[in-house]
C-alpha cells in the first residue's frame, strides 16, 4: 500500500473516502462543527453516537469534494490513546476496503486530540490501516478479480505540517509492513514456508537493507556442536537452518541486544505424536522465528542505534527412523544433558541452543525470545495477551513501557525457583519438561538455564499467535504477535 500525507482541508480534498474519527457525546464535538450540513442529521437523531468500534457511512451529496465520509467512534474523550486510534482505523479500513475504494483518506485533525501526541497518532494511523486492511492471498488463484484492496492512504490535515506527518507516516508504514509480513509467514503453509524459504527472507534482507546474515546448515551445525537442535532436526529430511542475522555489528559504542525465535516449520510432535485434530495449526508454529525476521527487517529501515542479533534455529519435527526418542539424554551446546522426556516439547530443545550461541557470542545486554512454547500458555491466558518470564527488572521495565505504546498486551508470570523440583531427572541434568501442571512456568525454568545470567525475558505468544475472527487491526488468522513490541522496546532503547 503507497503512504503519502498531504496539508490540505477536507472541503477541498477530492477523494472517494475519508475517515474521521468522532468522540462519544459528538453533537459538542467543535471538530464536527463546520460540517454540520452533511453529518448534523446523523448526530441530532442519535443514529451514529461515537462509541467505540461504531461506524456510519455518509454521502456527501457534492456539498463537499469528498464523496463519502466514514465516521468512526472513538469513545469518551478521557479514556482515548493511541491505541484506540489504531483499532478506529483497523476496523474502518477494512469497510473501506470491502466497499471497493482504492484510495482511502484520513483526516488527521480528527484523531489527535488533546493529549495525543501528532507523530505517534500519524504512526496509529498508519499502522492500523497498513494491519487493519492485510490479506492473504498468495495461494488463491482469483486474485484481484474477486479480492478488494487498498491501493493508497493518505494522512492529511488542515493545520499540521507535512514533514512532522511523513515521520509518524513513514514510521507506522515500516512498522505495519513487519507485522504484516511476519503474519505471511506465520500462517503460510508448512510445504511453502520452509526453514529455507525463512532463510531466504533472512537474504533478501542482507541485499535490501544493511542486515548481515548467516545461515548455518545441518553440516555446519553439527561441526558447531548445536547438538540439542540437531536432536529436532534429525528426524526429518527437510533441510533445516540455523538463521543468525544483525543489525549495527559496525555501529560504534552501541548496546548488543539478542531477540531469538522458535521457528519450527511443522510440529507434528515428532515421536509422541500430536492427535490429528487441529495439528494443521501447527504450520504456525514457527510464529517466534517469523516475529524476529520480521522485526530485523523493521530494526533495520528504521536504523535503530543498537547492535541487535537475531537468531532463528528453523526445522520441522516430524516422526521417522531417524527422529530423536523419548527417553534420550542430549548434551546441548551449553554442556548441559537433558533428558528428553516427549518429543513434543520440542521448542526448548531448539531454543536452549539459540540462547546460549546468543549468551556465549555476542554477550548481548539484554535476550528476549519468541515462542509458540506451550498449549498450556492458551489455556491460562487466552488469545488476548502474551505471557512472559523475566529473570531481571531491567527487561520487565523496557517491555512494561513498550507496551503501553504498542498496543501488544503483555503479562509477567511467575519464574520460581520451586519449579525446578518438576525437571528433576534420574540420569541427566534436568529433564525438559515438568507435566501438566504450570507446563509454561516449568518450560521457562527450563530455558533459564541457557541464559549464561544475561538479562532476559522469554515471550510465550502460543495463545496470542493468532485471532479466530477479525477484530480491530488484527484480521482473522495470524496476528504477528510482539512485532510492534519488540520494535518498541528498542526504539525507546
Ligand atoms: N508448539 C507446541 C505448543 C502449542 C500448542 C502452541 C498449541 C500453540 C498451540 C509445543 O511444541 C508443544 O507441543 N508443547 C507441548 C509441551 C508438552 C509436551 C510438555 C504442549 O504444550 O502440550
Ligand atoms: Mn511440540
Ligand atoms: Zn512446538
Amino acid at each position: 500500500m503507497k503512504v503519502d500525507v498531504k496539508r490540505i482541508s477536507l472541503k477541498e480534498n477530492d477523494l472517494p473516502l475519508v475517515i474521521l474519527g468522532v468522540l462519544e457525546e459528538a453533537k459538542e464535538d467543535i471538530m464536527l462543527k463546520g460540517l454540520n450540513e452533511i453529518v448534523g442529521e446523523i448526530l441530532e437523531l442519535g443514529d451514529f453516537k461515537g462509541k467505540t468500534g461504531q461506524m456510519s457511512l455518509v454521502y456527501t451529496q457534492g456539498s463537499i469534494a469528498t464523496k463519502r465520509l466514514l465516521l468512526v467512534g472513538l469513545g469518551k474523550e478521557e479514556k482515548l490513546t493511541v491505541e484506540t486510534v489504531r483499532k478506529a482505523l483497523g476496523n474502518s479500513s477494512r469497510k473501506a476496503r470491502d466497499l471497493d475504494v482504492k484510495k482511502v483518506g484520513v483526516n488527521l485533525d480528527f484523531f489527535s486530540r488533546n493529549k495525543l501526541d501528532i507523530v505517534e497518532t500519524t504512526e496509529a494511523i498508519v499502522q492500523g490501516v497498513v494491519m487493519g486492511s492485510f490479506q492473504n492471498i498468495t495461494y488463491k488463484t482469483e486474485k484481484l478479480e474477486k479480492y478488494k484492496k487498498l491501493d493508497e492512504l493518505q494522512v492529511f490535515s488542515e493545520t499540521v505540517e507535512e514533514d512532522i506527518m511523513k515521520k509518524g507516516a513513514e514510521s507506522g508504514k515500516i512498522i505495519a509492513d513487519s507485522v504484516n509480513l511476519c503474519r505471511t509467514l506465520a500462517w503460510g503453509p508448512a510445504n511453502y514456508i520452509t526453514p529455507t524459504k525463512l532463510a531466504d527472507e533472512a537474504l533478501r534482507m542482507e541485499k535490501e537493507t544493511g542486515i548481515k546474515t548467516t545461515i548455518f546448515d545441518r553440516e555446519k551445525t553439527k561441526e558447531i556442536g548445536l547438538t540439542s537442535f540437531l536432536a529436532v532436526a534429525r528426524g526429518t529430511k527437510e533441510p533445516p537452518k540455523f538463521i543468525i542475522m544483525e543489525h549495527g555489528a559496525d555501529k560504534q559504542g552501541v548496546e548488543t541486544v539478542a531477540l531469538i525465535g522458535k521457528a519450527i516449520t511443522f510440529d507434528s510432535g515428532g515421536i509422541s505424536i500430536k492427535p490429528g485434530q487441529n495439528m494443521e495449526k501447527m504450520k504456525a508454529d514457527m510464529t517466534g522465528g517469523a516475529v524476529v525476521i520480521a522485526a530485523m527487517e523493521a530494526i533495520a529501515k528504521l536504523d535503530i542505534n543498537l547492535h541487535v542479533v537475531g537468531i532463528v534455529p528453523a526445522t520441522d519435527n516430524m516422526p521417522s527412523g531417524t527422529a530423536y526418542h523419548p527417553g534420550d539424554i542430549i548434551t546441548s551446546y551449553s554442556g548441559h544433558t537433558i533428558e528428553v522426556i516427549n518429543t513434543d516439547a520440542e521448542g526448548r530443545m531448539v531454543l536452549n541452543d539459540a540462547l546460549t550461541y546468543a549468551a556465549k557470542h555476542y554477550e548481548p545486554k539484554a535476550m528476549f525470545d519468541f515462542a509458540t512454547l506451550t498449549g498450556a500458555m492458551m489455556i491460562a491466558l487466552g488469545e488476548h495477551a502474551v505471557g512472559y518470564f523475566s529473570n531481571h527488572d531491567f527487561v520487565v521495565d523496557k517491555l512494561e513501557e513498550a507496551s503501553k505504546s504498542s498496543g501488544d498486551k503483555i503479562w509477567r508470570m511467575p519464574l520460581w525457583e520451586d519449579y525446578d523440583e518438576q525437571l528433576k531427572s534420574d540420569l541427566a541434568d534436568f529433564k525438559h519438561t515438568g507435566g501438566r501442571p504450570g507446563g509454561s512456568i516449568t518450560a521457562a525454568r527450563f530455558l533459564s538455564k541457557f541464559t549464561m545470567d544475561v538479562p532476559w525475558a522469554h515471550l510465550d505468544i502460543a495463545g496470542a499467535m493468532e485471532q479466530s475472527s477479525d477484530k480491530d487491526y488484527n484480521p482473522k488468522g495470524s496476528k504477528g504477535p510482539a512485532v510492534r513490541l519488540i520494535i518498541d522496546v528498542l526504539r525507546n532503547w
